[in-house]
Order: structure tokens, then sequence, then C-alpha cells
């Protein structure tokens, strides 16, 4: 049996987090200069159905039998297996890797999930269709943070630029002029789930006007979908701005966020705002090609802990 390889990306929402997990639109674009990886090495020498699973980066090496049922590595196995249903489990190690930033926005349990059951089914014999990838790491994510809105799994699994509302089709974003996007690491490290809980606390404490931000930001995130597809980079850039003063209403930014957004604008960045659950993690800000240096340069100097670009260019939808 041959050692398998599998790869999934980062992703980072470019409109409508928080919002998008109570129904309203959100934009994301996966990131592929960062990714998590899955190896699978099979293991003739023990008998069938041991399975290992070593993560070296958060210092785990362990069996599968001996991990919680919930343990997001082994969730992510146990779907696997329970969607495929093979008739004999070989034994074999699973080494998991990622150079995606934890707890900072990019989706790095989606992408870990995402490349496991990759790497897994395709070891099996029957590569798992991207629908059911992106369905199975849906479940993993309630673990991580207990109401996802699916916007992760579905633009780690497609790693295509997508428009998603949560219940409705997918839209593969067509986007026509290339973009240039910068995103800086704050280092301050937030997990999703307690961004997400806190939203929720004051929500259910001030539903109207909480509502009312989140209707706010699905409409910016609409007219953010037209902007984009028509490569109105002014108007994009202006639309990240006004998302990001809501997102401030929300609570959801922090002062590091808050600089670095500062010296992204001043750089000549068009918009700039956080991305993700926020309080700390990423954040990302558009800009023209002859001022991608500039922003660089001004992100490291104001504590970026990681500058990374990404370009989109030119994408067919599907
Ligand atoms: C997390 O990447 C984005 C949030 O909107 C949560 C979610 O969509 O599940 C904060």
């Amino acid at each position: 049996m041959p050692i398998i390889y599998k790869k999934a990306p980062a992703k980072i929402i470019l409109f409508g987090e928080h919002a998008v997990v109570y129904g309203q639109p959100a934009i994301a674009i996966p990131v592929k200069n960062v990714c998590a990886t899955a190896r699978i090495l099979p293991d003739i020498s023990k008998k069938s159905g041991h399975i290992r699973i070593q993560a070296k980066d958060i210092q785990l090496n362990a069996d599968y039998a001996n991990l919680s049922k919930d343990h997001p590595l082994a969730a992510s196995v146990r779907l696997t297996l329970e969607e495929i249903s093979p008739v004999h489990i070989p034994s074999f190690t699973i080494q998991i890797s990622s150079t995606i930033p934890v707890s900072a926005g990019m989706g790095s349990g989606a992408a870990v999930t995402v490349a496991v059951m990759r790497a897994l089914s395709s070891f099996l014999g029957a590569p798992l269709p991207t629908e059911t990838i992106s369905n199975l790491t849906y479940e993993v994510e309630k673990l991580h943070h207990g109401t996802p809105s699916g916007v992760d799994n579905t633009v780690v699994a497609y790693e295509k630029p997508v428009y998603f509302e949560r219940g409705k089709t997918l839209e593969a974003l067509k986007i026509k002029h290339p973009t240039h996007w910068v995103i800086a690491d704050t280092g301050e490290k937030t997990p999703t789930h307690e961004t997400v809980s806190a939203v929720r606390e004051k929500h259910a404490q001030n539903p109207e006007e909480y509502d009312a931000i989140f209707e706010n930001i699905g409409c910016i995130t609409k007219k953010a979908r037209r902007t984009l597809i028509q490569g109105d980079m002014d108007n994009l850039g202006k639309l990240m701005n006004q998302n990001q003063s809501l997102l401030e209403n929300l609570d959801v930014s922090s002062p590091r966020l808050n600089t670095l957004i500062e010296a992204a604008r001043s750089a000549g960045a068009s918009g700039a705002k956080l991305s993700g659950g926020g309080r700390g993690g990423n954040m990302i800000a558009l800009g023209r090609s002859d001022s991608i240096k500039e922003i660089v340069q001004a992100l490291k100097k104001a504590g970026a802990e990681r500058v990374i670009q990404t370009i989109l260019t030119e994408v067919a939808g599907r």
C-alpha cells in the first residue's frame, strides 16, 4: 500500500463574519500559501485496524482507540470510517501537520479535518466527494465551536472563492480582475468559539440592536459581491472599512487589530478589516499592485507577527 499525502488550504473571510452565523451572507477565499497536510503510512507490522494519530504541532502521538470520541482528530477519522464503512481497515499511522496559524481566523481546524478526510478516504480506496467532505467537516467544526455557520468547511473543502449563505446553494464567485490581499497576524490567539459565544450573549441581551448590525453587515456583503465581480477596487475597500466599523460595534476588534488595520490604510490599502472571529487573529487589507510592498512593510513595522500575501486571479465559476 502506498503512502498517501493530502493537503487543504487555509481560508480568509473577506466580508460577513459573525453575521453569517445569523443567516447573513459571507464572502471567503482560500489561501493556498499556508496549508494543513495529512500523510498516511501503512503499518504491516500490526494486526489490522490499528490506527495511530501523530500531530507533532500539538505534541499528540496516540492510538485512535484511546482518544475521546469527540477529539477533533479522532472525530475526523471516525466520521470518514463511518461514511465509507470499509470491509477491511488496514493498520496505519496518520501524521498531521499545518503551517496555518491556530486560533487566528484562518480555518486551521477545518483545513486539518479536510486533509485527514481526503487522505484517509484515498488510502481506503474510496476518495470522498468534496460535498461529503465539506458536510463531514461541518460536523467536526461543531465540536470546535458549537454553532458554526458552515463557511469555513465550505471554502476550505471547495478551495474556491465563495459567496456563502447558510442553507442556500453555494455560489462560487467569478472574479474577473486580479485582487491583491495582504493578511497580517496580530499574534493574539483567540478561539472562534469564544468570540462567537460573546456575540451570542450580547445578541441575547439586545436582539434588536444586534440583528440590525447583522443586517447591515449582510447589505455590505451583498454589495461587496457585485463590486468584487465588477473589479471596482476602490469601492470594495470602502465596503471593507464599513464592515470593520460594524465589527467594532459587535466588540470583536482589538487594539492590536486596530493598529494593523490603521497601518495598512495609511500605507495605501483601499480597505482593511479584521477577518474571522476577531479579538486578535488576523486582519486583511486590499492593496493595489503598486502599494503591496508599502503595506507589507507598514504591517511589519506596526508589529504584525506574520504577513501573508495572496493574489486572487481570474476564477471561473462552477
Ligand atoms: C469564523 O471563521 C467565522 C465566524 O463567522 C464563525 C462562523 O462563521 O462559524 C466568526
